[in-house]
């Protein structure tokens, strides 16, 4: 029995922080522990061109330290391929030819493009790639005959899209494509430290990689219900980012008192941020640890990924031969 394929990718934005841990990566690991799937999991820096192409320096380091991350948050070379997209230039093919049949208002009526091309304003996204990239995500998705990708809900567009795209293959060619289902990913709302959503642009992420006293005095900076000015306030911990927090890094019966001590002034936000920022490293530890073991490493990390690699151009390979085919085009 074949087990059904899993896909998904980032783009290399560097060092993870704990919103992409419990939104994304924790449900990555999770899909690997099942046991029934073959997970594929990728850095999409093709992807990051299509926003980013005017400063590309950092792309190659933040490739690395992401996967760095993903390791470190329990992600399993031997269990799920990672690989990076750009190695796999058959990407680049299936893109094109999917570009034939994909009618343009398909694209433009894509509401994550528009969102995003409105709140990008600064830079200029008026192109063919940023335009067709949910065409190359497309490409990402049928090349490995993925039946599920997980994902958070603002790219469900494109994975409809997917779905479009590779039944109209299907109708024009031949049969080959599985039509992908969407797995979408509960997002815990975590805020950053001022109360925004948490983004790296923001600088208001606490990062895998915070520990100590850096990452105490970023619990020590979090906003907390507005209203509660003095210890002696009565605090609201449904408003509050650090109970938030506590929700996700404290036993239950340990929330539970801290909301009713909350409630009641019993405990001020000091109190309860020094007990959540205990809590946050110590979950941590066993990640700073990995992470300290790959980054002492970069070669490990550098094998992981050509392994990876190696493993999904043959799968990548073989679709493409029906593509291909299919299209009758080639010698
Ligand atoms: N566009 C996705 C993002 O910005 C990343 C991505 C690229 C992706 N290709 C993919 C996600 C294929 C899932 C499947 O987050």
């Amino acid at each position: 029995m074949t087990k059904k394929r899993i896909l998904s990718g980032m783009r290399p934005t560097g060092k993870l922080h704990l919103g992409n841990l419990h939104g994304a990566l924790e449900n990555w690991v999770r899909l690997q522990e099942h046991g029934d799937y073959d997970c594929f999991y990728f850095v999409a820096d093709w992807h990051a061109l299509t926003s980013d192409y005017a400063s590309t320096e950092e792309i190659r380091a933040n490739s690395i330290e992401m996967v760095i991350d993903w390791l470190s948050a329990g992600l399993d070379p031997e269990r799920s391929t990672l690989f990076v997209q750009s190695s796999i230039l058959l990407h680049a093919e299936l893109f094109l030819l999917l570009s034939m049949i994909t009618p343009l208002a398909w694209l433009e009526r894509n509401p994550t493009y528009k969102e995003m091309k409105a709140e990008l304003a600064q830079k200029d996204l008026s192109t063919f790639g940023f335009l067709g990239y949910p065409v190359l995500q497309a490409a990402d998705i049928i090349l490995y005959k993925a039946y599920g990708v997980p994902v958070g809900v603002d790219q469900l567009p494109h994975v409809e899209l997917t779905r479009e795209i590779a039944r109209r293959f299907n109708f024009l060619y031949r049969e080959i494509f599985p039509v992908p289902e969407p797995l979408l990913t509960e997002i815990p709302k975590l805020l950053g430290i001022d109360g925004r959503k948490m983004s790296k642009s923001y600088e208001n992420s606490i990062y895998l990689s915070d520990r100590g006293d850096a990452l105490k005095r970023k619990v020590m900076a979090m906003f907390t219900d507005p209203q509660r000015q003095r210890k002696k306030d009565p605090g609201r911990p449904e408003l509050c980012n650090v109970f938030t927090f506590h929700q996700l890094y404290t036993p239950p019966e340990e929330w539970e008192a801290i909301a009713a001590d909350c409630r009641s002034a019993a405990i001020g936000c000091i109190q309860c941020k020094g007990r959540l920022a205990e809590r946050i490293a110590q979950r941590m530890a066993p990640v700073h640890e990995r992470q300290e073991y790959f980054r002492s490493h970069p070669e490990w990390v550098r094998e992981i990924i050509e392994d990876g690699n190696s493993r999904a151009l043959r799968v990548a390979s073989t679709t493409m031969a029906e593509v291909r085919d299919a299209v009758r085009i080639g010698f």
